[in-house]
C-alpha cells in the first residue's frame, strides 16, 4: 500500500504551495486537498499563463492527475463552480466529498459583520465566511454537501436554521435567504455539482491499495493553525500536517514524505503577531520584489524576515522531512539578509514559541547578500553567499532543504535530491 505525499505551510500562508503542488502533481496521480476553503490563493505560473486556485487542488493543470477535496474542507459552491469554469474536461478527475460542509452567502455576511463588530480586534479575515462555516461545523448545525441530493429538504433545513438564529441574524444585520430562491440555488448547485460529489473516504482506501500516487496539499500556513498558530489571529481549520488525515479520512500511518514549504523571508496577510516584521524600507522592497499582494483578497502582505524560532516550531509540529525553500530570488540584491534566531520575552533570551508571540521581539543573525539567484536551476550554479545562507539556515532549523524555487515558473526549481 503506498503512503500519502504532503505539502504543508510552514510560516503564515502565501508560502509557495500551490508552485510545489503543481510541480510535483507532475509525477502523482492524485493530489488532495484536506482543509481550509477558498480563503486559500494558490498560484501557478506556467509560461505566460498563471492561475490562481482557491478550492480546486493544484494538481488540476496536470492532464493526467486527478483531484480529490476532502471532508475537511469547507466548499462554496458558487465559488467552487466559478472556479470550475477556467477548466475542461473535469469529469473523471474531480472528486468532492459528501462529508465536506457548504459554506453558503450566509457565512461571508455573518464573517464581515462580525469582524465589522470586533473593531481594533478584527482578524482581518478574508471575509469569505470560513470561520462562521467551520463555526456551525463543530457546533453540530453545518450542512454537507451530500445534502444536496434532496435540495428541497436542505432548503428547509437551512430556513429553520434562520427562524432559529433570528436574533442573532438581525442584530449583525444578516438578512435570511427568499425561501424559493434559496431553493432555486441549490438546485442549481446540485445540477452542476451532483456529478462530482461522491464518498471520497473510500476512494482514499482504494487508491492507496492500488498504490497510486497521491499528493495531500495543505492550504494556509502553521502559524495560521487553529490550535498551533497565533491564536485568536488564524484560520479556523487544522492546517498543519495531522489535519490531512481528519480531512480525508486517513490514519497516521498513511502519511509518507512531508515537505514542509517556506519562503526565504516572511509574509503575513491579516492582523496578529509577527516578530520578524521589517516595517522600513528593507520590507517595503521585499513586498515589492516579492509581488506580496494577497491572491484572494489583493491586500498588501506584511513582510520581513525569515523567523528560524517559528520555522522550528512547524518543522516538529509537522514532522517535516524536508523543506522547500521559495522565493530567494526576492532577495536578491540585498546588501545583507537577515534572519530571526531567537526571541526577547521580559527581558530573557527565549528560542521557542511562547504562549503569546506579541510578546516576543526578535534578534537577528545578519548575512551576506548576493546579487542573482533568479532562474537558476542548480545548487552548484547559486552564489556562494546564497548557499551560505541555506545551509545556514538548514542548520538553525534541524532539516534539509531538498527544493529551492528561484522564480514563479514550474522549471526555476532546484530538486538536491
Ligand atoms: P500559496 O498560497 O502558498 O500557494 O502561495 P501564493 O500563490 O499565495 O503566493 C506565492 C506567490 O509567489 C505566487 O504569486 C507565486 O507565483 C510566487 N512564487 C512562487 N515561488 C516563487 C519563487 O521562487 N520566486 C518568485 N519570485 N515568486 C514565486
Ligand atoms: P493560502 O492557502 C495567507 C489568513 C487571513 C487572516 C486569517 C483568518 O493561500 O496560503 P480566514 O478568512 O481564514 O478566517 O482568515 O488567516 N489567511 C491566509 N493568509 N494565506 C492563506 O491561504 C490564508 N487563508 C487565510 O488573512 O489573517
Ligand atoms: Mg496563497
Amino acid at each position: 500500500m503506498t503512503k500519502a505525499d504532503l505539502i504543508v505551510g510552514l510560516q503564515w500562508g502565501d508560502e509557495g504551495k500551490g508552485k510545489i503542488v503543481d510541480h510535483m502533481a507532475q509525477t502523482h496521480d492524485y493530489v488532495c486537498r484536506f482543509a481550509g476553503g477558498h480563503n486559500a490563493g494558490h498560484t501557478i505560473v506556467i509560461g505566460e499563463d498563471v492561475y490562481a486556485l482557491h478550492l480546486i487542488p493544484s494538481g488540476v493543470l496536470n492532464p493526467n492527475a486527478k483531484n480529490i477535496v476532502g471532508n475537511g474542507v469547507v466548499i462554496s459552491p458558487k465559488d467552487f463552480i466559478i472556479e470550475m469554469e477556467q477548466f475542461d474536461n473535469l469529469e473523471g478527475r474531480l472528486f468532492l466529498s459528501d462529508k465536506a460542509h457548504i459554506l453558503l452567502p450566509y457565512h461571508a455576511l455573518i464573517d464581515q459583520a462580525k469582524e465589522k463588530m470586533k473593531g481594533d480586534n478584527a482578524i482581518g479575515t478574508t471575509g469569505k465566511g470560513i470561520g462562521p462555516a467551520y463555526g456551525d461545523k463543530i457546533t453540530r448545525v453545518g450542512h454537507r454537501l451530500g445534502e444536496l441530493k434532496n435540495p428541497t429538504k436542505l432548503r428547509d433545513k437551512i430556513i429553520a436554521y434562520f427562524d432559529m438564529n433570528k436574533s442573532i441574524f438581525d442584530a449583525m444585520g444578516v438578512e435570511a435567504p427568499q425561501s424559493q430562491a434559496l431553493l432555486e440555488e441549490l438546485n442549481g448547485y446540485k445540477d452542476i455539482l451532483g456529478e462530482f460529489i461522491t464518498d471520497t473516504t473510500q476512494m482514499m482506501w482504494k487508491i492507496m491499495e492500488e498504490n497510486k500516487k497521491i499528493l495531500l496539499e495543505g492550504a494556509q500556513g502553521t502559524m495560521l493553525d487553529i490550535d498551533h498558530g497565533t491564536y485568536p489571529f488564524v484560520t479556523s481549520s487544522t492546517t498543519v500536517s495531522a489535519g490531512a488525515c481528519a480531512g480525508l479520512g486517513i490514519n497516521p500511518k498513511d502519511l509518507g514524505k512531508v515537505t514542509g514549504i517556506a519562503k526565504a523571508y516572511c509574509t503575513r496577510v491579516g492582523n496578529g503577531p509577527f516578530p520578524s516584521e521589517d516595517f522600513g524600507d528593507e520590507g517595503k522592497l521585499l513586498r515589492k520584489n516579492g509581488h506580496e499582494f494577497g491572491t484572494t483578497t489583493g491586500r498588501p502582505r506584511r513582510c520581513g524576515w525569515f523567523d528560524a524560532v517559528a520555522m522550528r516550531h512547524a518543522v516538529r509540529v509537522n514532522g517535516t522531512d524536508q523543506v522547500a525553500l521559495m522565493k530567494l530570488d526576492v532577495l536578491d540584491g540585498f546588501k545583507e539578509v537577515k534572519v530571526c534566531t531567537a526571541y526577547m520575552v521580559d527581558g530573557v533570551e527565549i528560542n521557542y514559541v511562547p504562549y503569546d508571540l506579541e510578546d516576543a521581539t526578535p534578534i537577528y543573525k545578519s548575512f551576506a547578500g548576493w546579487d542573482k539567484t533568479e532562474g537558476v536551476r542548480d545548487f552548484d550554479s547559486l552564489p556562494t553567499t546564497a548557499k551560505d545562507y541555506i545551509v545556514a539556515l538548514e542548520e538553525m532549523i534541524g532539516t534539509k532543504i531538498g527544493i529551492i524555487s528561484t522564480s514563479p515558473q514550474r522549471e526555476d526549481t532546484i530538486i538536491r535530491g
